[in-house]
């Protein structure tokens, strides 16, 4: 991971850059990390943007081929990921940080980063993906409109060199991937369930319309979050649930 990184910028977004990539039968390494400057379309979870101040973050995209993994286990991958960040966070800011399902990064109740992985699936060959990581570095003022949101600079109280941040990122992505791709898949599960914020706590959700709290249990083995509900424990994806 990270042979090969493309540095632009300015782009839409470093997913999509990526995927026309794929879809136009580039011959694009197996690692190859797209990064960016800015992005004037960065994407989210849920259909949200992504806002990232230029120059201030990191913001990249990683192309992966876990066709070692059946499609049912699409999620094993959201995990290695978000272990591979916590692990470089728990390093350079201490062990504050937690992992919001399913993959949001977060530092004492804050996000400080987010993760869009895309899955490319032929037949039922899982053929790549992209992985698309936004970490906030040295942006210290963020819009109003967005709520509970920091950053390494605001945590820390120090700038931080991009590259230097980066280069550890992608190191323990390889390392982590490495680990799933030998086996590490129940190990990882373990240690992304120690990390998992407000585990076995109260969390407000809304479906449909309706909000509830729910006690979070757990994950499932598909990805699914387990709750303790008034109507006993229900499971729910990403679609079928808005975590607030
Ligand atoms: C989220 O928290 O909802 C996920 C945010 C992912 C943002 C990153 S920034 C690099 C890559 N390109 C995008 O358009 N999105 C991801």
């Amino acid at each position: 991971v990270g042979q090969n990184i493309v540095s632009l910028k300015r782009v839409d977004s470093t997913n999509d850059y990526l995927k026309k990539q794929v879809a136009n039968s580039k011959p694009v390494p197996e690692g190859t990390v797209i990064l960016a400057e800015e992005q004037f379309a960065g994407r989210g979870q849920f259909d949200n943007k992504w806002l990232s101040q230029p120059g201030q973050n990191l913001t990249f995209s990683i192309l992966l081929s876990p066709s070692f993994l059946p499609i049912s286990q699409q999620f094993s991958l959201n995990i290695a990921i978000s272990l591979a960040i916590n692990d470089v966070l728990c390093s350079f800011i201490g062990s504050g940080c937690e992992i919001k399902w399913p993959n949001d990064i977060i530092f004492d109740d804050r996000k400080l980063g987010g993760v869009l992985i895309e899955n490319i699936i032929r037949g039922t060959n899982w053929k790549y993906s992209i992985v698309g990581i936004g970490l906030n570095l040295n942006q210290t003022s963020f819009p109003a409109s967005i709520k509970n949101i920091t950053s390494m600079a605001l945590i820390a109280e120090k700038e931080w060199t991009l590259n230097d941040v980066l280069a550890h990122l992608l190191t323990a992505i390889d390392r982590r991937y490495s680990q799933l791709k030998n086996g590490g898949l129940v190990l990882q599960r373990q240690e992304y369930r120690a990390k998992l914020y407000r585990l076995n706590t109260l969390a407000v959700f809304e479906r449909e319309g309706v909000r509830f709290d729910a006690e979070i249990i757990g994950v499932t083995e598909t990805g699914l979050l387990e709750l303790k509900t008034a109507d006993g424990v229900r499971c729910f994806g990403l679609k079928e649930l808005k975590y607030i």
